[in-house]
C-alpha cells in the first residue's frame, strides 16, 4: 500500500484548505493537482474524476449571475401595483425568467476516501460571493430553529416553508453539505418541500453522503412519502460514486491513550489522568448548557473537559442539538465505559453515531474506556453499515495527527 505518514497526511486537510486561492482563476481540478504533485495528497483516479466534475460545475459557476432574491414574503409590503401584477399568471415567477442554475453534485461513497475533502476543496475555490458550507446535522438544527421562530413571529402564516428557503437563498446561492443524511421523519418530512423551494430560489447544492440518494430514509415508517424528495434531488444534482480502494483514515500512527479496552478500573484512572491534564487549573464542577430553549446538564465538566458515562450520553433521548452545543462547548470530551452494542442496541448506536459525527465534525479530542475497539463494538443490528463511518472517524480520532490537530493554532484547544 502507498503508505502516507502521520506527518504528511495530517498536513493535508490544514494545508489544503490554507492554501487554496480564493478569489483567483484556479479550479479544484488544479488545486488537487497541485496537492497530488506537492505530495500531500496520494494520487487516486476515482478522486481525479469527481474533481474534474467539480471543476465543471466551477467553471460553470464563473458565468453564472443568479437572480437577486427578493425579500421573504412577510417582510415584503404590496403595494397596489405589485399586488395587481402577481396575480397575472407566471409574470413574477421568477423560474420562468431565468435560465436554469447548473446542477450541484452529490458525492457518494464509503468512508474516508476524500469526500469531504474535495467537496472543501471545491468550496474554498467556488466562484460567488454567497456561499455556505455545513454540516448537515447543523443545517437541520439551524432550520428547525428558523421555523419555529418564523411562527411565533408570523402566527398566522399557513407555510413557512417558502420564506425560509427565500431567506437562505439570499444568504448563499451556493450550499455545500458535509454528510448528508435522513435520520428522523421529521427532517424527512420537513426536506422535500424545503428543498424544493430552494431550488426555486435557484439555489445550487453540493452535498457529500455515505448513502445514495435512492436509499436515504428507505425501510423506514414513512418512506414512501420521502420518496418524492428523492425524485427532486436526482432531478437537480448529478451523483458522483467516489469509491477508491484507500480509506485513508487508516494506517497512521495510534495513539495509546484515546481508545482504552477494557472498561477496567485501570482504564477509569487513565482516564481520570486526562481529566487532570487536559482540566488544570479549573475546578470541578456541574455546568447547564442552554441553548435552543433547552438545558442539558453535565454533572463532571472541568475547564475544557466533559466527562461522561457512556449511559448518560447515549441512553437517554439525546439529540444532534443536543451533541453539537456539548462538542462546541467543551473541546476535550471523555467517555467512560462504552459496553459491546448488539443488535438490541440499535437507538443507542444511532445516538452514538450523531454524537460522534458532531464531535469529529467539530475536531473535539475524545478520549474513552470501552469494552471493544472501534471496528468491534458494533458488528451487527441495524445500523451497523452506518457505524463503518463513526468506527473509520474513531480511528482517526485516536491518531497522533489528530491530537497534534487539536493542540495547533486553529485547533479545537486554541478556539476562544
Ligand atoms: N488522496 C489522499 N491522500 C491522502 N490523504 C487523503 C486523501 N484523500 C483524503 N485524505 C485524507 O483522509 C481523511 C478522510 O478524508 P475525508 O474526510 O474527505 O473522507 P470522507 O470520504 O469524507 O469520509 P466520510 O464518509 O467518513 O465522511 C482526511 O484526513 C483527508 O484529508
Ligand atoms: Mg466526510
Amino acid at each position: 500500500m502507498n503508505a502516507i505518514n502521520d506527518n504528511t497526511s495530517d498536513r493535508v486537510s490544514d494545508k489544503v484548505l490554507a492554501s487554496a486561492i480564493v478569489g483567483q482563476d484556479v479550479g479544484p481540478l488544479a488545486l488537487y493537482e497541485d496537492r497530488v504533485s506537492e505530495g500531500l495528497l496520494r494520487p487516486d483516479p476515482d478522486q481525479e474524476r469527481v474533481a474534474r466534475r467539480l471543476d465543471r460545475l466551477w467553471t460553470e459557476l464563473k458565468t453564472y449571475h443568479p437572480p437577486a432574491v427578493p425579500p421573504p414574503e412577510p417582510a415584503r409590503k404590496k403595494g397596489f401595483l405589485s399586488s395587481v401584477v402577481s396575480r397575472i399568471p407566471g409574470l413574477l415567477h421568477r423560474e420562468q425568467e431565468d435560465a436554469p442554475p447548473p446542477r450541484g453534485v452529490y458525492i457518494v461513497g464509503r468512508v474516508g476516501r476524500g469526500k469531504t475533502m474535495l467537496m472543501d476543496l471545491f468550496f474554498s475555490c467556488a466562484p460567488l460571493k454567497k456561499k455556505q458550507r455545513i454540516h448537515f446535522l447543523s443545517f437541520m438544527q439551524e432550520v428547525h430553529q428558523r421555523l419555529r421562530q418564523l411562527k411565533i413571529d408570523n402566527p398566522g402564516m399557513s407555510d413557512p416553508i417558502p420564506p425560509l428557503a427565500r431567506t437562505i437563498a439570499q444568504d448563499a446561492t451556493l450550499l455545500c453539505f458535509d454528510e448528508f443524511q435522513i435520520n428522523d421523519i421529521a427532517d424527512a418530512m420537513i426536506l422535500g418541500r424545503l428543498f424544493e423551494a430552494l431550488f426555486r430560489e435557484h439555489v445550487i447544492i453540493v452535498a457529500t453522503s455515505n448513502t445514495v440518494p435512492g436509499d436515504l430514509f428507505q425501510n423506514r415508517p414513512g418512506a414512501d412519502a420521502f420518496k418524492p424528495f428523492i425524485a427532486i434531488i436526482h432531478r437537480n444534482l448529478d451523483t458522483e460514486t467516489l469509491d477508491s480502494e484507500t480509506d485513508y483514515r487508516r494506517g497512521r500512527e495510534q495513539d495509546d491513550t484515546t481508545w482504552i479496552v477494557p472498561a477496567d478500573e485501570t482504564a477509569r484512572h487513565r482516564l481520570d489522568k486526562v481529566v487532570a491534564r487536559y482540566g488544570e487549573g479549573h475546578k470541578p464542577e456541574k455546568v447547564t448548557l442552554e441553548f435552543s430553549g433547552r438545558s442539558l446538564p453535565v454533572d463532571h465538566a472541568q475547564g475544557p473537559v466533559a466527562r461522561f458515562d457512556f449511559t448518560s450520553l447515549c441512553s437517554r433521548p439525546l439529540g444532534p442539538g443536543d451533541f453539537l452545543a456539548v462538542a462546541k462547548r467543551f473541546p476535550v470530551i471523555v467517555i467512560d465505559d462504552i459496553p459491546s452494542l448488539g443488535p438490541d442496541d440499535a437507538n443507542v448506536a444511532r445516538r452514538f453515531i450523531t454524537l460522534i459525527d458532531a464531535l469529529y465534525d467539530n475536531g473535539n479530542l475524545l478520549f474513552v474506556s470501552a469494552d471493544a475497539t472501534p471496528d468491534q463494538l458494533f458488528p451487527e443490528g441495524e445500523g451497523a453499515d452506518a457505524f463503518a463511518r463513526t468506527a473509520s472517524r474513531l480511528v482517526e480520532m485516536s491518531s497522533e495527527s489528530w491530537l497534534a490537530r487539536a493542540h495547533a493554532p486553529g485547533g479545537c484547544l486554541s478556539r476562544p
